[in-house]
């Protein structure tokens, strides 16, 4: 490990600022880095790997759900906000992964579910057996039915993992979920669940972690006054701020109060929004007596082409000025299919796809014939060196560094995630991006765990596996160390500067601080390579700039 640049050296992430500009990876536990063998990833499986971590350069974990769970969310469904799976590990086990981080020099963000809990939750459960009207029923959202008997859901809406947002319990109530019927939502009009919520966030920041990322942050606040209103009626209000259910005016409160806890702490926690909301009124979670940063998904939901590219940074920017915060970069999570297949499927240059076409692909059986891998994956290293280079922070998913494919061939009997249930024929869901990586080119489970994976891993992954990446300079993996350490010696300010003269057609140039500059060639057809000093480059690169690259020059 020569030649590493921690982040302490640099100067640039220290302080209260370090998340503007940070690049910040992906953690899905279950499936990083199984230590004990049960094919379930654990805490020490990802301690085991940081040395991984740190040779990656990367400047902080974000850690999805590692709470108890019954995971049927894939740990969405919060049991115990305060404590960590069984399965998955201790409090200690907590305790020591945070500290060899942070030893590391790696900051760590965790996930906080404040939509919803698991049915499981000492609340709901207490809730059930609780009589209708209770303190206890009040913490989530009961309703009497409607009809004659109340055989019928307080109101016909949907939820967002399909089948019905109301669930009916065995003394005739019904409570609301937006998502799985194992996922209830809390009333955040209760002063019980605001208190617990700041409880469970300076757990946490006691514990040492640097920040949150808030799932479903737009969902919390929601105006339930009887009569509920139909969808369709839902469906015609229009006015922001005004939906009964999401991105209401009053979400923000919550998130002021919220700033109040996190500026307890010296640095401040910092917390990034999940809030799919339209782009204008992104800039309100992201501002600095709020969450202080927002999702940005544009880029993810774009088609590889330079205009869309173009606008939605130059939108960005503007956004984020407006917030006074840092923009926020993203091609795949743990919802969304992986941007080398996406990129590889010819349906997704027509129209902004996030995720929904190629999930349609994957339902046909994924038919290998439409898919062009080795394109999918050029467009996505290009696309990667492009988000390396601009301002704002990059939040890259685990597996993305080793050019993972979605893997498409699940046989339904192993699938788990809840939107393939709900969805039967309509979704095929989202454990095509949650296969447990691999590390090794061949053993049990590709090096992830000494036994067999969660969720069954296709014959190629061991091409795709750390170890073939490890010692090949042309591979996915070293693109992102390089790419990674440059960025460290190159970020100084926040500014981009697109450069007219090299940029049109199919190609985008800009300009950072220092002359550090990227050209991104999207077409089909190489251009000529600009004049400059070649810093990396994201494919061959000879005289010319080959389709579907991205270089660096100064
Ligand atoms: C967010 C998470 C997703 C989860 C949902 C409900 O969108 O990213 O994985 O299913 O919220 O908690
Ligand atoms: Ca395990």
């Amino acid at each position: 490990m020569t030649s590493l640049t921690a982040p302490s050296e640099t100067g640039l992430l220290q302080g209260a600022d370090w998340w503007r500009q940070a690049a910040v990876y992906q953690i899905y536990p279950r499936s990083f880095a199984d230590a004990n063998g049960d094919g379930i990833g654990d805490l020490t499986g990802i301690t085991s790997r940081i040395p991984y971590l740190q040779e990656l350069g990367i400047d902080a974990v974000w850690l999805s759900p590692f709470y108890p769970s019954a995971l049927a969310d894939g740990g969405y469904d919060v049991a115990d906000y305060r404590d960590v799976d069984p399965k998955i590990g201790t409090l200690d086990d907590f305790d020591e992964m945070s500290r060899a981080l942070h030893a590391a020099g790696i900051r760590l963000i965790v996930d906080i579910v404040p939509n919803h809990s698991s049915d499981l939750h000492a609340w709901f459960q207490e809730a059930l057996a609780a009589p209708a009207g209770s303190p206890a029923r009040d913490r989530y959202v009961f309703r009497d039915g409607r009809g004659e008997n109340g055989e019928l859901p307080p109101a016909d809406w949907e939820s967002v993992f399909g089948g019905p947002a109301w669930t009916r319990t065995p003394d005739g109530q019904w409570y609301l979920h937006l998502f799985a019927k194992e996922q209830p939502d809390f009333n955040w009009q209760n002063e019980e669940v605001r208190e617990d919520f700041r409880r469970t966030l300076r757990f946490w920041s006691d514990r040492g972690v640097d920040g949150f990322r808030i799932d479903v942050a737009h969902g919390l606040a929601k105006d339930l006054t009887d009569p509920l209103p139909s969808a369709a009626e839902i469906a015609r209000i229009t006015e922001p701020g005004r939906n009964p259910l999401w991105d209401r005016d009053e979400v923000h409160e919550i998130y002021q109060d919220w700033r109040r806890v996190f500026d307890e702490y010296d640095p401040p926690r910092i917390a990034v929004a999940e809030a799919w909301v339209a782009t204008p009124r992104r800039p309100r979670y992201a501002r600095a007596d709020g969450l202080g940063q927002a999702f940005n998904f544009d880029l993810l939901q774009a088609p590889f082409a330079a205009g869309p590219f173009r606008d939605i940074v130059t939108e960005n920017l503007a956004l984020s000025a407006e917030s006074e915060s840092s923009t926020t970069w993203v091609f795949s999570n743990h919802d969304r299919v992986r941007h080398a297949t996406r990129y590889g499927l010819p349906l997704i240059l027509d129209a902004a796809d996030s995720g929904e076409q190629t999930r349609d692909w994957l339902l046909r059986g994924a038919p290998e014939a439409e898919l062009d891998r080795d394109l999918g994956l050029r467009r996505a290293r290009a696309a990667t060196l492009f988000e390396l280079a601009l301002p704002g922070s990059a939040y890259l998913y685990q597996g993305e560094e080793l050019g993972l494919h979605e893997v498409g061939d699940i046989a339904p009997e192993a699938r788990q995630d809840p939107t393939f249930f709900h969805s039967p024929g309509v979704d095929v869901g989202r454990d095509g991006c949650r296969v447990p990586l691999p590390w090794t080119r061949e053993g049990a489970s590709f090096g992830f765990g000494s036994g067999e994976a969660h969720l069954p891993q296709p014959a190629w992954f061991g091409d795709a596996s750390v170890e073939a990446e490890d010692d090949d300079a042309s591979s996915t993996l070293n693109l992102y160390r390089r790419a990674l350490a440059l960025r460290h010696e190159l970020q100084t300010g926040e500014e981009l500067e697109w450069i007219e003269a090299l940029t049109g057609g199919d190609v985008l140039a800009f300009r950072r601080p220092n002359g550090w500059t990227c050209v991104t060639n999207f077409g089909d057809e190489a251009v000529a390579l600009p004049a400059g000093e070649l810093l990396l480059a994201s494919g061959p690169v000879d005289d010319e700039l080959p389709a579907a690259t991205t270089v660096w020059l100064r």
